[in-house]
């Protein structure tokens, strides 16, 4: 029978679903009974800190939290934000105009075209990428210019040889450093470049943050922020899911220019009743702790990455240590594609990758394997890859 019902054109516009191959191949091979090794996804497999945990039973137990929250979330929350911005990164905000509460930064990302793009507007983004930049741009009719990230360039997007047209009407860019997907890092004098380029062609920045605290050996990556003039063109999504093991909390900060802020703000106010304040006071009690939790985390995802790229490389594949991020950006075979490779070593294997393509042409030629399975299963990763080597 022919159904009443049709999607809105809209969703025609999602890039067809790479995974689904996989996804029925992981299916098949499971019924197979092997013991799948699942190293796709970017979940954190460790518990959230016990101290927020209870600092959110506290917290839902006052009937005062049962209540719709503020819009642009709670001035204490927006305040925690701000004290942790000045000791993170020396970085200034005003907590009422200067910070807004998110439901998690994906869901500010998603929204931030809505209140910046008018239609056939050009996004830059980088390829590869995290996937919501492209289809925020694309649900708010926007269009999509990828920024490869290769090799030779650091995995950093080469602003000098953009067409001085796509420049010209570029309305925003987004960017991510520590990145997903290729554990690149930027220093300070990218971002400043970036804020160059971004005030010569009045493009507003805006950089993902999302993993600034995951980073190793003592390494602190900074902000987009600490460049000077960088509020005046850009803004910095972050989020606590990452640092805190707090992914299905969902609770997340867009900070930076307060015009953007104010137009993201609009389109939330209109769409969500914000984050819920029992997890925007255990979110406090996050931000505002002696971070310890989140250096026994990085002390726990380094161990994972010695064992994991040192295995890697003595096997034989071309791979670095990554500097941040749980994540590791490993070249395929020669003479093999990303999906290719993921599925060898699916079927082969049963471990579970993520093929570079899925998240960007540019990716082509990459896997990335997420750290976030305990030791013990790396050390069985490592084992069925020599044998398969
Ligand atoms: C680069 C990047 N940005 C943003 C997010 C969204 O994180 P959340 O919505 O949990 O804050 C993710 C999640 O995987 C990510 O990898």
């Amino acid at each position: 029978m022919k159904s009443f019902f049709l999607p809105a054109a809209r969703l025609g516009l999602i890039p067809p679903y790479l995974f689904k191959e996989i996804d029925d191949k992981k299916v098949e091979v499971k019924a197979r009974g092997v013991d799948i090794i699942d190293l796709g996804v970017g979940d954190p497999d460790l518990p959230t800190p016990q101290f927020i945990v209870e600092k959110m039973q506290e917290a839902v137990q006052d009937p005062k939290t049962h209540r719709y929250p503020a819009y642009s979330g709670m001035t204490f929350f927006r305040e925690a934000v701000a004290r942790w911005y000045q000791r993170r990164f020396g970085v200034e905000l005003d907590p009422e105009s200067e910070v807004l509460t998110l439901i998690g930064s994906k869901e500010g990302i998603a929204h931030l075209p809505l209140g910046i793009n008018n239609p056939e507007d050009i996004n830059l983004m980088t390829s590869p990428g995290y996937p919501v930049y492209q289809m925020g741009t694309l649900f708010a009719g926007g269009y999509c210019h990828f920024l490869p990230l290769l090799r030779e360039n650091n995995f950093l997007p080469d602003l000098e040889h953009l067409s001085p047209l796509i420049a010209r009407d570029a309305r925003a860019m987004f960017f991510n450093y520590p990145n997903n997907p290729t554990a690149a890092v930027a220093d300070k004098g990218f971002f400043a470049r970036v804020v160059e380029f971004c005030r010569e062609h009045e493009i507003v920045a805006v950089h993902d943050a999302a993993y600034t605290e995951l980073a190793f050996e003592g390494f602190q990556p900074p902000s987009l922020l600490e460049v000077a003039g960088a509020k005046e063109v850009g803004i910095e999504f972050h989020s606590l899911s990452k640092t805190y093991n707090m992914t299905g909390w969902r609770l997340g900060m867009a900070v930076g220019n307060r015009e953007v802020l104010s137009a993201l703000g609009k389109i939330k106010s209109n769409i969500d009743s914000g984050a819920f304040d029992a997890i925007q006071l255990a979110g406090i009690a996050a931000l505002d702790s002696d971070q310890s939790c989140v250096r026994e985390n990085c002390a726990i995802f380094q161990e994972r990455r010695d064992l994991l790229v040192g295995g890697l490389k003595k096997l034989g594949y071309d791979v670095d240590f990554p500097k941040a991020t749980f994540y590791v950006w490993l070249a395929v075979p020669r003479g093999l594609t990303s999906m290719g490779f993921t599925t060898h070593l699916l079927e082969q294997a049963g471990i579970v990758t993520i093929p570079g393509n899925g998240l960007g042409q540019a990716g082509e030629g990459y896997v990335r394997l997420a750290l976030t399975v305990p030791k013990e299963r790396l050390e069985e990763a490592l084992a069925r890859l020599a044998r398969l080597s």
